[in-house]
């Protein structure tokens, strides 16, 4: 017989069966009063919880489509963003901003270290940038940015737009969008929210919204603020067809995380990321981002000696769990594996005891221990 797919890597993630439900209800109209509503309760809910008294958009469409909502509404040719880069998800606003005529300036860390903010705060006082990016949890190392700190830092800096890439971290790490002087922050649904992909959803501050109006008309069509927030404001217009489905799914989401409180979410998440790495050690790897800059969403793991990424992802898989491989130059020599979302305690025993017997598999007897351990840390 074969094992259930129990899906590990860093999004998306396990959808709870309660979402799943939502994804296969009958469809309705979008001007069907009771989705009109549950949609306008998703955006109040959504603005509540992240702490804004700002705008909150939610679309169709992935992470990669929110990056360029956020810099098609703040940034125009010519402009000049400095990117914090600390792996290939912080890279990817260059090339998205590079092709958009916009001056870009990088600061790139090693992969698994971060940049200082003192050296992002010398750069900003070098140049006048319209904008700054900070991936909140790099996707391709697992290392996680002080965004509060930053946001704190950039208070110097009143003209600089402070855009938090949070995919690989909203609903996962905390994240106050007043509180932390964030002007754009977006996520998408199949990360931290446990919800199937096909939703971007996108924080925006009065800053940012100002910034969006000075701009005038903007080449971009589908994904221009202009055009959304009237349906944002009031959820029976129409501007293109909202994502019935998924939105149903979010607010299930959101319900879970009412239920379960937002703190309390974030230190699972803690807890959690703690005992999987504990557990991975004492199955002898080593984990690559530093001590100091680990994120809770995701772990990336660097195979021993002799360890074959294809073979370990490919057997691994076989006894029931997928993990995701390593990006760019870690491609072969490490895993990514994700601990966010509604995973729970089966979950991640069950991951962990695959490892196990992958590694059984292949040669290497570490039968229990990563079990052990991994128990041992969410007992503590
Ligand atoms: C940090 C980060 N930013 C952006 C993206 C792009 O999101 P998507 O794949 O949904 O387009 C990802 C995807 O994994 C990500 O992890």
């Amino acid at each position: 017989m074969k094992n259930r797919k129990l899906v590990m890597i860093p999004g998306p993630t396990p959808v709870v069966r309660t979402i799943q439900d939502q994804m296969g209800r009958d469809t309705v109209a979008f001007g069907d009063q009771q989705f009109v509503k549950d949609f306008k309760g998703v955006l109040t809910d959504l603005k509540k919880l992240w702490g804004t008294t700002g705008e909150v958009f939610v679309v169709a469409g992935t992470g990669t489509m929110a990056m360029e909502m956020a810099i098609s509404n703040t940034l125009k040719d010519g402009d000049n963003l400095l990117v914090i880069s600390h792996g290939y998800f912080g890279d990817r606003f260059v090339e998205l901003t590079t092709r958009k005529g916009i001056n870009v300036d990088v600061l790139r860390s090693e992969w698994g270290k971060i940049i200082p903010i003192a050296e992002i705060e010398a750069k900003l006082r070098d140049k006048s940038y319209q904008a700054l990016t900070v991936t909140h949890v790099d996707t391709s190392t697992a290392a996680i940015a002080p965004i509060a700190e930053i946001g704190k830092m950039m208070e110097k800096f009143p003209d600089t737009i402070y855009i938090v890439d949070g995919v690989a971290a909203t609903a996962g790490e905390r994240e106050y969008v007043d509180e932390y002087n964030i002007d754009i922050l977006f996520t998408a649904s199949q990360k931290a929210f446990g919800v199937a992909p096909g939703l971007a959803i996108l924080w925006a501050s009065e800053k940012a919204m100002n910034r969006r109006a000075e701009l005038g008309t903007i080449p971009e069509y589908y994904v221009d603020f202009d055009k959304w927030l009237p349906i944002m404001h009031d959820t029976s217009k129409y501007y293109a067809t909202p994502a019935v489905n998924m939105i149903w799914a979010l607010q299930e989401s959101i319900r879970i995380i009412k239920e379960e409180g937002l703190e309390n979410r974030y230190e699972r998440h803690i807890k959690n990321a703690n005992a999987m790495r504990d557990a991975i050690e004492a199955m002898g790897f080593k984990i690559l981002a530093d001590e100091s800059n680990r994120a809770s969403t995701l772990s990336c793991v660097l195979y021993p000696e002799g360890v074959n990424d294809l073979n370990f992802r490919t057997i691994l898989a076989e006894e029931g769990a997928q993990v995701a491989g390593g990006l760019a130059a870690y491609a072969g020599k490490m895993f990514r594996i994700g601990h966010m979302g509604n995973i729970d305690t089966l979950d991640m025993i069950g991951a962990i005891s695959a490892i196990e017997r992958t590694l059984y598999r292949m040669g290497i007897d570490v039968l229990g221990k990563g079990v052990a351990a991994l128990q041992r840390g969410l007992f503590l």
